[in-house]
């Protein structure tokens, strides 16, 4: 049975991570894997999340099934957290939700309603976008096309392109937005040009499909959240895929948030039962676990602020490691002009280089990261920014 499955290439970003692992070059440097990483090199556990772990130990008194929908709690602080607590479509009662295992399980679950939906339904995403996109709503059995997005030439945002795209799309297609720092280019829309998507989505008629996760890094908690509050004020329905992975640190236990807002209560409850069903019929129900860290943190004042500070401090010491690297490629006498790195936002940004360069920066100067030129920027710290500018300055 088995002999009729053809080898796959590796994962491309996880099979950086084992060459770099590999590599006994002492001044290597790792910028593939998107985790948060601090001055050491190191993914520690938030102390709120530390803190949060210690009241569960406390107070958890059974390993009993939840429900498919998870971690109620959760889903209500995590509503909050990205629509605003008083949303009027929380308070209307609209939003279906679900925790979901990662921002990967939410995208597929959401992927999966949406072919029960319509099984035509065809999602555009941007080009480029973050890898996994791709298999997890392709695999679900959608369509997939790609607005223009990014123009590496000039490191910035094809708008009139892409709104040109977005105008000719179907009334009932689907078009995957990223809520914040964008992945891989880091490029975020201007909150004039959110608008501008907004009304094109009433005008045209398209499903926004809002991914978020990065919350937090890229301007703040509340400024991040601008794009999807306001998709979710001017169009009557909209989904969302969110993920606690980076700005809570709680990448390995895997919690997620897939929330739809429909017209009215009515058709939200039945968009409720069909999620969980689509849940049950893939998973069953989501890991307790991080859910509950979250729901701890968001619901406790202190925890709370002590997270948001924490939160400040790593998307803080993101901004200053791009200041940070556009000055060393500067005093390196690099050919290129970087300063568009500062403009980007969150973990990531495109270096806009060829594949070549990159390959070359790997195999003699032991800095990984892969062909598009993505970095991640928390990988950069104040030992190896030296390095890393000259390294790139001398590929260009
Ligand atoms: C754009 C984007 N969406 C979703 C995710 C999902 O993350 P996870 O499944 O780890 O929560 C990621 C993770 O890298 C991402 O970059």
């Amino acid at each position: 049975m088995f002999e009729t499955l053809p080898a796959l290439a590796p994962d491309p970003i996880l099979g950086l991570s084992a060459a770099f692992k590999q590599d006994t070059n002492p001044a290597k440097i790792d910028l593939g894997v998107g985790v948060y990483k601090d001055e050491d090199g190191n993914t520690p556990i938030l102390k709120a999340v530390a803190k949060a772990q210690a009241i569960l130990q406390e107070t958890e008194t059974s390993k009993v099934y939840i429900t498919p929908q998870g971690v109620q709690g959760f889903i209500d602080g995590m509503l909050g957290l990205i629509l605003g607590k008083a949303s009027p479509v929380i308070l209307e009662n609209r939003v279906a939700a679900v925790q979901a295992p990662g921002g990967c399980g939410a995208l597929r679950i959401l992927a999966e309603l949406l072919k029960r939906c319509n099984p035509d339904t065809k999602v555009w995403v941007s080009d480029p976008t973050w890898a996994n996109h791709i298999p997890l709503i392709g695999n679900a059995g959608l369509e997939l096309a790609t607005y223009p997005y990014f123009d590496k030439s000039s490191a910035s945002i094809k708008f009139d392109e892409m709104m040109e795209c977005l105008a000719q799309v179907k009334k009932g297609d689907v078009v995957l937005l990223h809520g914040c720092c964008h992945n891989p280019t880091g490029a975020d829309l201007t909150n004039e040009q959110w608008r501008a998507v907004a009304e094109l989505a009433n005008k045209v008629g398209f499903l926004p499909f809002i991914d978020v996760a990065y919350q937090g890094f890229g301007v703040g908690l509340e400024e991040d959240a601008y794009g999807i509050r306001l998709m979710v004020e001017s169009v009557p329905e909209v989904i969302i895929a969110a993920s606690c992975s980076k700005n809570f640190g709680l990448y390995r236990e895997r919690v997620g948030l897939a929330a739809l807002i429909c017209n009215d209560s009515a058709t939200r409850n039945i968009v409720q039962s069909q999620i969980q069903y689509v849940a049950r019929g893939i998973y069953s129900m989501p890991p307790s676990y991080g859910g509950a860290l979250v729901d701890i943190i968001l619901a406790n004042d202190d925890l709370n602020s002590l997270w948001q500070d924490e939160v400040t401090e790593m998307r803080e010491r993101m901004i200053q490691l791009r200041a940070l690297l556009v000055d060393n490629l500067a005093k390196q006498g690099a050919s290129k002009d970087f300063g568009f790195i500062n403009q980007q936002k969150g973990m990531f940004s495109f270096l806009c280089i060829k594949p070549e360069q990159v390959q070359k920066l790997r195999a003699e100067s032991s800095v990984y990261f892969v062909d598009s030129s993505r970095v991640n920027i928390a990988g950069i710290n104040t030992k190896n920014v030296e390095t890393l500018a000259a390294a790139i300055a001398g590929v260009l």
